[in-house]
């Protein structure tokens, strides 16, 4: 897809579609569209009065032909509330404008921002909501996609904009748009497809294009090591596991002056639960547990390209939890790469097992600020469905942050407690902790589980389980994996 800036007037944009976003208070207080309605001949007020159109958010009609358009088609878009608009809105609409032009054939379609934001903000978040709108998750139909592509996306403004400041802001879109849909990709890939070995081997691909370091250390290296947590969850599986570590140079001088910041992704490329194998239900929908990989990667992507101040590394674990002959198995104890000794109750906690080391070796780099993002826990998809993802930690300065950028990153997340108190629900009668509290809390007792080993580095969790996956599809986006925690971990760094 093709985004641009479109300094001319509305009236003038030869496309198929133009998109023009209506608030829901413009329907009583007209004045500010009298002038697309004096131009149309009447069509917006006649599209209102008829209930043909009503501005609810992502409601739209498409008026074809208008009169005083060069546009062949009017797409009038319900933008909801002005009291409810926040910055992510706009992600949302210029998306929901895309699906409606692939819906409808149009190749070449135009937004109208109306001045809603900063040009620099507006055109980003237009340009990302395009991308993420325009990606499509039936790769593997051999049958030609119904909905074609959009190739040309125009933005407009409605008042002076600088055409560099839309075009860096389009830039950035871009960057963030696809490495979103990158993430995307991934996590919907099947898991005969995405072992952990094609995920090392894609994220070094992708990763050294982006001017990333990438590092894969191997089953001998994580053997020597004594990663051992790591190291159980794979011991099922024919597949290898594989740390994928990435490496980003910040623009920063003496990065001795600030900590160095990591990125750790859960990347499961299948949970079966190994010997506590789940139920078959839904069970293909675990193809996608390494989301949290995806996201970190996807981030790192954007990242190299954004080049922000500081220095950060990346590192995915990547997993099969499978059962097996050689399979970790409840009641096992092992050895975690710090040194603390943890039983297994349930081979399927085990993303915090391979979360634990992968803590533990970032701080052993040197890591001074730890943001983890992971498809952890069922009992956080109870606590918050898959509105918001779960976020705790002990870095309260990096979860206050990360909390406020949601009205610009769209990716809501709630913070959940993590009180001493919870601790005791994971005390081993024979290990230093055991790897499956009881029956509450369950989101909670997986982050003292991995406290444990953060200990007391300054360390953010985010937990994406009820998140990383669209099962109904939205008007913005098709169904299927989300890329959660990309614009959060980008925005973050910024
Ligand atoms: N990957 C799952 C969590 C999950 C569940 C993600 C549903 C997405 C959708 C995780 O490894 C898991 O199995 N967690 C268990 C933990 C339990 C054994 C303590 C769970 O949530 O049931
Ligand atoms: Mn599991
Ligand atoms: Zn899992």
């Amino acid at each position: 897809m093709q985004i641009e800036f479109q300094p001319g007037d509305y009236r003038e944009v030869v496309c198929d579609l133009l998109a023009y976003p209506v608030f829901e208070e413009e329907s009583r207080e007209f004045s500010s569209l009298k002038s697309l309605d004096q131009v149309t001949r009447g069509a917006v007020k006649s599209a209102l009065a008829s209930r043909e159109f009503s501005p609810e958010i992502h409601h739209t009609c498409r008026i074809c032909k208008p009169a005083g358009l060069k546009a062949r088609n009017l797409l009038l878009v319900g933008a909801g509330k002005k009291s409810s608009f926040n910055p992510a809105k706009l992600r949302e609409l210029a998306g929901t404008a895309v699906r409606v032009a692939k819906s409808r054939a149009c190749k070449n379609a135009a937004f109208f921002c109306r001045g809603m934001l900063q040009p620099r903000l507006a055109s980003r978040l237009a340009a990302e909501g395009a991308l993420y709108a325009d990606y499509e998750s039936g790769i593997y139909k051999t049958r030609d996609n119904e909905s074609g592509n959009v190739d040309a996306f125009q933005l407009l403004f409605g008042r002076r904009t600088e055409r560099s400041e839309a075009e860096d802001g389009i830039r950035r879109g871009i960057i963030t748009g696809e490495a979103t849909n990158c993430a995307r990709n991934l996590a919907n890939e099947p898991s005969n497809i995405l072992t952990p070995s094609q995920f090392a081997e894609r994220a070094a691909a992708m990763g050294e294009k982006a001017g990333l370091t990438v590092q894969i250390l191997e089953r001998e290296e994580l053997e020597k090591m004594g990663m051992n947590a790591l190291l159980a969850v794979s011991r099922g599986s024919e597949e290898p596991p594989k740390l994928i570590i990435l490496r980003i140079k910040g623009q920063e001088k003496r990065p001795a002056a600030s900590p160095l910041y990591a990125f750790i992704g859960k990347g499961v490329t299948f949970d079966s639960g190994g010997i506590s194998i789940k139920p078959w239900e839904k069970m293909e929908e675990m193809k996608g547990d390494m989301a949290g990989g995806a996201a970190v990667l996807g981030a790192m992507l954007a990242l190299g390209q954004l080049r922000p101040r500081r220095h950060v590394i990346g590192l995915i674990p990547a997993v099969e939890n499978m059962p097996g002959g050689k399979a970790a198995k409840p009641g096992d104890i092992l050895k975690s790469y710090l040194g603390k000794t943890v039983e297994i109750i349930s081979t399927d906690a085990e993303g915090r097992l391979i979360l634990a080391d992968a803590i533990a070796y970032a701080r052993k780099l040197g890591a001074g600020r730890i943001v983890d993002i992971a498809t952890l826990t069922g009992a956080v998809a109870v606590a918050l469905g898959n509105v918001n993802a779960g976020i705790l930690g002990t870095d309260q300065r990096t979860i206050d942050l990360i909390l406020k950028n949601c009205a610009i990153t769209g990716e809501k997340l709630w913070q959940l407690p993590l009180d001493e108190e919870y601790r005791k629900a994971i005390r081993s009668e024979i290990a230093d902790i055991k790897n499956v509290g009881n029956r509450t809390a369950g989101a909670i007792t997986a982050a003292k589980f991995l406290q444990e080993f953060a200990e007391d580095t300054p360390w953010t969790h985010i937990d994406i389980a009820g998140v990383d996956l669209d099962t109904d599809g939205r008007p913005f986006a098709c169904k299927g994996a989300t890329g959660y925690g990309v614009r959060t971990l980008v925005s973050m760094m910024e």
